[in-house]
């Protein structure tokens, strides 16, 4: 991956002055356009640029080359900076330098923006990759902070695309080994039949079908001072989801590379804390399964025993989530954790209520809500709470064992029985938070590439570096 955004120093003589970019304000059109050459004047209003909100106009020199880049911002009380994300995909490849930085907005929150925006998977195309466009920054700009965010964001999301054959079980144990050596974090691991001896019985039930080199795994990455308050991260990393014998049908089971979204997004969250250096001490959870199809295939009726010492009868086999994600977040409880965060690709049911963009979460913690909720808002990650409805508790009990994974269709609210069901072994004596999140744009938009997407993370790190801040030496 090149690098989108880069510091003035980093550039070689030959690179040539930097394409200076002008944000206008829909009420500085006028001013502008009255200061420009008269063919300038023609050409703006020829392409109708009207500074709305992303709108961008790459100006000409009389001969032709790229003289500047106008960026509209739209109306004042209405701009944030992940409008800049819409940048890089409408430039010609090259070097840019914004002109002046608009007022409220943080340089460095542009910056963030603009190398979002410049995401583009192309692992697997073998022609017409694209020549980088880069944003020059400010000397006094953190640029180390802005680049641990975006790569972070551009892992998830390369995770995320990668197809299931080479995104198994392995490399995602591989991607958490090298990021855990990196910060000199420790990686343990349980694999295949070590699960059982090791308590992760849901865990080993959901992932037995699997061939020997995609056996089921649970990995658990360490790092900090054990002295700090312990923050939990809880990832669904299920590298393939065909719904198990209750098979889905190809229309559901198309997308379903991404149902280890959960891991993806947590080792880049935990990436993001170590890189910053965050005080806490941090504990990465990722159940790792294959729902596979097989002899030894968990089946509907059978009763699994779970970490926790709650039996769960599976209705569904294709509710496997909540199944990995109950001894995962078991183990958790053992750690005391003061916060615990599990994000997961978990239902369909998320985005029959909120769609493929904004994205419901869970919480009995009225504090931390709040707290999610202005780190979403200052990130512009957008989330939305949704409430843990003690009426539909009783949807996931089932006839003989403590627990179903399948809740009665009465209920109806598939993301909140089934975050009701992680309730059930989510740690009590910190917070917890659930995060159903999709993972996924199924329609490109300006600066959102279709495909692999990161979401709610930058707003959880904003958060965290909020209740966690460093100590200023
Ligand atoms: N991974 C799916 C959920 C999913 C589906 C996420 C489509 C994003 C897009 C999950 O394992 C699943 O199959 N959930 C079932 C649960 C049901 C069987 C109780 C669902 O949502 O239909
Ligand atoms: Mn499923
Ligand atoms: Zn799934």
């Amino acid at each position: 991956m090149s690098e989108p955004i880069i510091a003035a120093s980093s550039r070689s003589p030959e690179d040539g002055a930097p394409t200076p970019i002008h944000c206008l304000y829909e009420d500085e059109l006028a001013a502008f356009i009255e200061a420009r050459p008269s063919f300038v004047k023609g050409f703006i209003g020829l392409e109708e640029f009207k500074a709305k909100a992303g709108q961008v106009l790459v100006l000409p020199t009389p001969q032709g080359a790229v003289d500047r880049v106008l960026l509209g911002l739209g109306a004042r009380d209405k701009v944030e900076p992940m409008l800049f994300r819409a940048l890089p995909t409408r430039l010609p490849a090259g070097d840019y330098r914004l002109a002046t930085v608009p007022d409220d907005l943080d340089p460095a929150q542009i910056a963030l923006a603009f190398a979002l925006g410049a995401y583009r998977f192309d692992r697997y195309r073998s022609k017409d990759r694209a020549e980088p466009r880069r944003l020059v920054a400010d000397e006094d700009l953190d640029l180390e902070g802005v680049r641990a965010v975006a790569h972070a964001c551009a892992l998830a999301r390369d995770m995320v695309n990668t197809p299931a054959n080479d995104m198994g079980p392995l490399q995602i144990e591989t991607i958490a080994r090298e990021i855990a050596e990196r910060f000199g974090a420790t990686l343990d691991v349980v694999t295949g039949d070590d699960l059982l001896e090791a308590n992760y019985p849901a865990i080993h039930a959901v992932g037995r079908a699997a061939v020997p080199a995609r056996a089921p795994r649970m990995l658990e990455l360490t790092w900090g001072d054990p002295s700090h308050p312990r923050v939990a991260l809880v990832g669904k990393g299920v590298v393939f989801d065909t719904g198990g014998l209750d098979i889905k049908p190809s229309s559901g089971m198309r997308l379903m590379k991404k149902d280890m979204g959960g891991a993806a997004h947590v080792l880049a969250l935990g990436r993001m804390v170590m890189a910053a250096g965050l005080p806490v001490a941090l504990s990465v959870l990722v159940p790792v399964v294959e729902n596979a199809i097989a002899g030894d295939a968990m089946r509907p009726g059978d009763v699994l025993a779970t970490r926790a010492g709650l039996t769960v009868e599976v209705g569904n086999t294709d509710a496997e989530g909540r199944l990995i994600l109950a001894d995962a977040l078991a183990r958790a409880t053992e750690l005391k954790p003061v916060l615990t965060i599990d994000l997961a690709t978990l239902t369909g049911a998320a985005r029959v209520a909120l769609g493929p963009q904004v994205i419901p979460f869970y919480t009995p913690d009225d504090d931390l809500a709040l707290e999610i909720e202005e780190g979403a808002r200052v990130a512009s990650d957008p989330v939305w709470r949704m409430p843990l409805w003690d009426g539909y508790r009783e949807a996931v009990e089932s006839d003989i064992a403590d627990l179903k994974n399948d809740p009665d269709a009465w209920a109806q609210a598939g993301s909140m029985t089934a975050a009701l069901f992680l309730q059930r072994f989510a740690p009590t004596t910190g917070s917890w938070a659930h995060f159903d999140i999709f993972a996924w744009n199924p329609k490109a938009r300006p600066g959102f590439a279709s495909g692999g997407e990161a979401q709610v993370i930058r707003g959880l790190y904003g958060m965290l570096k909020s209740r966690f801040p460093k100590a200023t030496a």
